[in-house]
């Protein structure tokens, strides 16, 4: 097992770092001079690499580009932690989602996480953090019904690899992100962001650097004894249930 314990000695390691909130968590990291392993499906061949960055071609649900990824993790010491935030979304409601709508979103939203926690906690030391990027869909009824299946499914990793990893001084937890500007919510229909805000206290959407502020902060060792935790990050969307509209409309 490696001896670092330093929380910020080595490279964290970020899935979906291409896009949205895990290009986010990025440069957050690299703004604390954290070197970062950065993970996605591809990335555009001209764009330069920033200096303390290293990006890797990875399938999440591929347990082979896992232990390549690995390999190379190795090579530069032990690993601070893991971010998991490559996700695709499912938007087919309940009567029409197919096998090959859940079969997707649990690879890449539920299994790929845990395959990666599977494979990088072994190059973790004590100190080490791990952050899941779950959704406010996985605390509430939501229609895009295998998107939100594969986020309650990894609500379970987090918890289970929260308590496997905890006596070896590695925390696990969970951010709930509500409505981000992110690619991924581009394509949403307007209804769907308009309905958001309107149900969001803060009245507005997030931004991906709000979404990475406190991912920083869960890999940090600020949150030293924070584990197992499931943290919203979403202008108080789910905290309410259906308190607002009820409050909105007695008033
Ligand atoms: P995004 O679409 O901008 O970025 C997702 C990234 O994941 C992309 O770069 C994509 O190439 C990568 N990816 C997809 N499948 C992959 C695979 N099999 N292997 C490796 N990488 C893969 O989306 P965004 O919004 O940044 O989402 C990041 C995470 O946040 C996702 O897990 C998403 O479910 C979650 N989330 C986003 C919300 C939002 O409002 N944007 C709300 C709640 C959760």
């Amino acid at each position: 097992m490696p001896e670092t314990t330093s929380a910020f000695a080595a490279a964290v390691v970020v899935t979906g770092a291409a896009s949205g909130i895990g290009a986010a968590v990025v440069e957050r990291l690299l703004e604390g001079d954290v070197p970062v392993i950065a993970a996605d499906l591809a990335w555009p061949a001209d764009a330069a690499q920033p200096s303390g960055v290293r990006r890797v071609v990875l399938d999440v649900r591929d347990p082979e580009g896992w232990a390549s990824l690995a390999e190379l993790a190795a090579t530069t010491g032990a690993l601070a932690g893991l971010v998991n935030a490559a996700g695709i979304t499912r938007r087919a409601r309940l009567e029409a989602a197919t096998a090959e709508d859940f079969e997707l979103a649990f690879a890449v939203n539920a299994t790929g996480p845990a395959l990666g926690i599977q494979a990088l906690a072994p190059l973790m030391a004590s100190g080490a953090s791990i952050v899941n990027v779950g959704s406010a869909a996985a605390v509430t009824a939501h229609y895009a019904v295998a998107y939100a299946a594969s986020k309650w499914a990894l609500r379970g990793i987090t918890k289970t690899a929260a308590m496997e990893l905890g006596p070896r001084g590695i925390r696990v937890n969970i951010v709930h992100p509500g409505y981000i500007e992110t690619p991924m919510t581009a394509s949403a229909s307007a209804a769907f962001h308009d309905i958001n805000v309107e149900l969001t206290p803060l009245g507005r959407t997030g931004s991906p650097g709000e979404v990475a502020d406190v991912i920083a902060s869960l890999l940090s060792p600020e949150t030293s004894f924070v584990t197992g935790a499931e943290l919203a990050i979403d202008g108080g969307l789910t905290s309410h249930g259906v308190g607002l509209p009820i409050a909105r409309a007695i008033s």
